[in-house]
């Protein structure tokens, strides 16, 4: 055991079913452990580091900010802050943004906004769906869809019911009088890569419009450039317009930073939706952070210069048709948008010792690639945004060498 497994078994909690992996330092879509093997990073940090790891222009940006001033509350202004916020309401649409620090707070932020929407009518009920997930904390373990991340913590937060993902009829069923939005990740990421029907977001929109409820779009994992659209929910559905927004995870290239985005529209008597958390109804004293969001700023503004968007619509359809390629039996399916690929492992993967995916990605790394399981049998694949192709050739060539070592075992 390695002196840090040994001090991580001591002093941190264990919460994470963590690798057998000790990671010291990473540069690109490589990252190096402390004995100097060199890992080619297909995961970059869960969809976090769009830019790759050790960006000279990230690493700039924070050096700069942090000389400057590193925080100083949101009792004050600050010059990153409001950049960041017009830069994201530039790419998604009239309204403002709230800055937070995780993607689970940043759903907690809409979940409130649903509930202060909802108070006037009494209306306070929430749809959201199965296979979802929408983080860790009492809020968004109610509205995550399953059950998993739920047990032993009741009791939960009311108000909340899941319903079958794609299923538009039985949504329409389920809108009572109490019923105030409806909370969905245009493509499901932890629940193994399942983008939505562009009917189904559209039927979703319609429904709200009907009775008056508010639609938000969960893009913490698949928003900012993933899809190879700033908007995620682009690839399945460009036409329509959320009332609101999550982010976190790639927005500022692994600085821990989220933000919510809520819609200028007005829908009722009480003006524009994105005014109704006034002075005094919500904040986090690290939200806005001068440096995180200008880290932010310097990913957004990298990802446009460099083309980014469309570097993962074109190595996304070629990492994802590379991967349907392979001549294995073992996949069952690769599902893909932009650099947000999955593969589906066979139902008759042979006998593992965990489960189909873990023992995927455990070898995976043990032959120097380290991509992400997604529940039991679906493997993720998210490179970073600047991946490239020989990068990609790579990959596949690793991920078809590890296919051959299953397909092979007795
Ligand atoms: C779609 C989605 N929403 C919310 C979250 C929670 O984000 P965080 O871990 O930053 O709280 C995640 C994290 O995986 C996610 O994928």
């Amino acid at each position: 055991m390695s002196q840090l497994a040994e001090d991580y078994a001591q002093f941190v909690i264990p919460t994470y079913g963590r690798f057998d992996l000790d990671i010291e330092r990473g540069e690109g879509c490589h990252a190096w452990d402390f004995a100097g093997r060199k890992f080619l990073d297909f995961g970059a940090g869960i969809a976090v580091c769009s830019l790759g790891h050790a960006h000279p222009e990230i690493t700039a940006a924070v050096h700069e900010q942090a000389a400057k001033l590193v925080h100083t509350s949101n009792l004050y202004r600050t010059g990153p802050q409001a950049r960041l916020a017009k830069r994201l309401v530039e790419v998604t649409g009239e309204g403002k943004v709230f800055f937070c620090n995780s993607g689970a707070e940043a759903n907690e932020g809409l979940i409130k906004l649903a509930r202060r929407f909802g108070s006037v009518t009494g209306r306070s009920g929430i749809l959201t769906f199965t296979g979802s997930f929408h983080g860790r904390t009492m809020a968004c373990i109610s509205a995550t869809g399953q059950e998993k991340v739920k047990k032993d913590f009741g009791p939960l937060l009311p108000g909340f019911r899941h319903l079958p993902f794609g299923d538009l009829k039985a949504v329409r069923e389920a809108v009572d009088s109490d019923t105030v939005a409806i909370l969905v990740e245009p493509i499901q990421g932890e629940g193994g890569i399942h983008p939505a029907s562009g009917d189904f977001l559209r039927g979703l929109r319609a429904l709200c419009d009907e009775h008056g409820m508010l639609l938000f779009f969960d893009e913490v994992q698949c928003g900012l450039g993933r899809t190879g659209d700033w908007c995620g929910w682009h690839a399945v559905a460009a036409d329509i317009q959320p009332d609101g927004v999550s982010w976190a995870k790639g927005i500022a290239n692994g600085f821990p930073l989220g933000a919510f985005w809520v819609s200028h529209r007005a829908i009722d008597n009480r003006g524009p939706l994105c005014d109704l958390l006034g002075a005094g109804s919500h904040g986090t004293t690290y939200g806005g952070n001068p440096v995180a969001c200008a880290a932010g700023l310097k990913v957004l503004e990298i990802i446009e210069r460099d083309h980014l968007l469309e570097n993962a619509c074109i190595l996304g359809d070629h990492l994802a048709s590379s991967l349907r390629g392979l001549p294995s039996p073992l996949i069952a399916e690769v599902r893909a948008s932009g650099l947000m690929i999955g593969v589906q492992l066979a139902s008759d993967f042979p006998k593992t010792t965990r489960t189909p995916a873990l023992d995927v990605v455990t070898h995976a790394m043990s032959l120097g690639l380290l991509v992400i399981p997604a529940g039991d049998s679906v493997v993720r694949f998210l490179p970073p945004l600047n991946v490239t192709r020989q990068e990609i050739d790579m990959a596949v060539a690793k991920f078809s060498e590890i296919l051959q070592h299953f397909d092979s075992t007795p």
